[in-house]
């Protein structure tokens, strides 16, 4: 009996052990979605389809959109920003002694390229071909001394103003020019495509304008005798008075205020906004006043 007794406990315990032993797989499922959990949650919308069909929508609403975000900037893969000027135009940019690009405009583009942390790309050309190379893409926008108005406005954006300006009138020191009327039927120099050509020398009665690519060749070929009167804008006209002797402004010919601005490609509204993030910032700083003084007197 007792024999009997003693199988029967052993055969009870073997059973619970075997019943213990089948209990353990059954933890193991506990460990494989936790492998899931930080395997790419694209997967588990794949793999178990029908076991997660209600929780998996969940889970990947809101594990997708994460990945679109650091997806984002490898898209936009762009990591430089074309600048387009004329570095003629001192000073808002010239090229120094070693070919770089030096001026107002080139701190600031500099500011906007690292803004955005790209690297900046000149591009240095006519002034009269800027917009067009805008438009294709050429380059990405344009800091140039450049005024921003209405007819431009048709076919670029452009940022708030950070320098006002205004057209001058240049002539020899020994002209007696001294009014509007007095310009009538002259020779006129202008550096071609910008507002001193298309919006004043060109307005002039009977004026026979002469188109530069330059205005320093305008103003030396004024101070040769072959043209009457430069117009053009004031602070470039008053660092060329600095190195060309023998000219003086018409100081009694005044004319309207005009606005310089950086310009983009239209709806270009992130460029735009870190452009006038760092006008403001260079603004309220004083740097563009400083920028200006030490370009326009240094050299
Ligand atoms: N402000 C004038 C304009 O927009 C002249 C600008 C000339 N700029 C230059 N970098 N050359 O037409």
């Amino acid at each position: 009996m007792k024999t009997k007794f003693t199988a029967l406990v052993a055969a009870i315990m073997l059973l619970a052990a075997v019943l213990a032993g089948c209990a353990q797989p059954a933890a193991e499922p506990t460990v494989a979605p936790t492998q899931e959990a930080t395997a790419a949650p694209e997967e588990e919308a794949t793999v178990a389809p029908e076991e997660e069909a209600t929780a998996a929508p969940e889970e990947e609403a809101t594990a997708a959109p994460e990945e679109e975000e650091t997806a984002a900037p490898a898209d936009g893969e762009k990591d430089t920003i074309v600048w387009g000027t004329n570095a003629e135009f001192m000073p808002f940019e010239t090229k120094d002694s070693s070919g770089t690009v030096v001026g107002v405009d080139a701190d600031i583009a500099a500011a906007i390229a690292e803004k955005l942390g790209v690297e900046l790309v000149v591009e240095d050309m006519e002034f009269d071909s800027l917009p067009a190379a805008l438009e294709s893409g050429k380059i990405d926008f344009i800091a140039a001394g450049f005024t921003r108005n209405e007819e431009r406005e048709k076919s670029m954006d452009f940022s708030d103003t950070y320098y006002v300006a205004r057209q001058v009138v240049l002539v020899r020191e020994d002209s007696t020019i001294a009014s509007e009327d007095d310009l009538k039927g002259l020779k006129i120099g202008v550096q071609n495509g910008t507002t001193g050509d298309l919006y004043f020398a060109s307005e002039i009665e009977d004026a026979d304008v002469q188109r530069y690519t330059t205005i320093m060749l305008a103003a030396q070929d004024l101070a040769a005798g072959r043209i009457d009167c430069v117009i053009g804008d004031n602070l470039p006209i008053g660092v060329i008075m600095n190195q060309i002797e023998g000219l003086k402004l018409v100081e009694s010919i005044v004319y309207e205020d005009e606005s310089y601005a950086i310009a983009t490609r239209k709806g270009e509204t992130e460029l735009m906004t870190a452009i006038n993030e760092v006008l403001a910032e260079m603004t309220e700083s004083g740097e563009i006043d400083e920028l200006l003084t030490v370009y326009s007197t240094g050299e």
